[in-house]
């Protein structure tokens, strides 16, 4: 196993925790709602040899102690955080990279490509989806919204859980339920409420599909039901080239339920 460093990069406006580990080029992942950088610590176990794993924190996630507390979380939308990404590869001297985002790190992943298209090396578009939400999806957010309000991350962690991840997992790895609860509540309730507006407003992505130049990876779940393998399948579809990896009896959170099927999806060792 590699060793996995965890970081801070001081930019210019903010401070960003990120993860590392491996050497070569550059491979960022972006998180899921309501995780953090921590998602991604299978892959960063063991990256593919020739790759840097690179997998920040989104603003706000996982923030804790004074370097944190500034971050601004009024208005925040997708593209501040899909901005705050490539600022942050600026900073690590990183021009083009291949982005794996999974669900809201996959709509990160669509606004980077809309915002700076020549910094895109790849994309790995896992349990995502390119449409923008629909009426009955934000009058979800604003119910998720009052109840973090409310009640505070326990309850979002109760809420979701149960639909991150796949019945099979549920099942047979409490561990790993336990695990995905915990990085839940390590987020305060204004970074939640902050994930929850700004992707209620996120715009439609489809029209870049057919548009998309570099190797795209699809990556679905089995089980999942937040995402569903035939929504994935269309995007595949509607992507020139891509290809298409169904992460057999894994619910949304694919990469966590089944790192060894997950690594299929990610770019080829060099
Ligand atoms: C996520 O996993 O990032 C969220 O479930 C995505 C969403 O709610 O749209």
């Amino acid at each position: 196993m590699t060793s996995i460093l965890t970081r801070v990069a001081n930019l210019p406006d903010r401070s960003v925790r990120y993860l590392e580990a491996g050497s070569g080029r550059a491979l960022v992942l972006l998180h899921a709602f309501p995780l953090s950088a921590d998602q991604w610590l299978p892959q960063l176990a063991r990256p593919r040899a020739g790759w840097r794993v690179i997998a920040p924190d989104l603003r706000g996630f996982r923030g804790a102690g004074p370097a944190f507390e500034q971050v601004d979380l009024e208005r925040v939308r997708i593209d501040d955080y899909a901005d705050d990404v490539l600022t942050l590869m600026t900073h690590l001297e990183i021009d083009r990279a291949v982005v794996g985002g999974l669900s809201m790190g996959g709509y990160v992943a669509f606004a980077m490509l809309r915002r700076a298209p020549e910094r895109i090396a790849g994309l790995v578009l896992a349990n995502t989806r390119a449409t923008a939400d629909s009426e009955q999806g934000r009058a979800g957010r604003d119910r998720l919204i009052a109840l973090a309000r409310a009640e505070g991350p326990a309850a979002i962690a109760r809420e979701m859980v149960p639909k991150l991840l796949g019945t099979t997992t549920a099942c047979e790895r409490p561990d790993l339920v336990d695990a995905v609860s915990a990085l839940v509540t390590m987020n305060s309730t204004e970074t939640l409420v902050a994930g929850l507006t700004a992707m209620k407003h996120r715009p439609d992505s489809t029209p870049l599909l057919s548009w998309i130049a570099v190797p795209v990876t699809v990556i679905a779940g089995e089980d999942d039901v937040i995402i569903p393998v035939a929504e994935s399948e269309a995007m595949h579809a509607a992507i020139p080239g891509s290809r298409f990896v169904v992460v057999p009896r894994a619910g949304h959170l694919s990469n966590l339920e089944d790192p060894s099927a997950f690594a299929s999806g990610l770019p080829e060792p060099l």
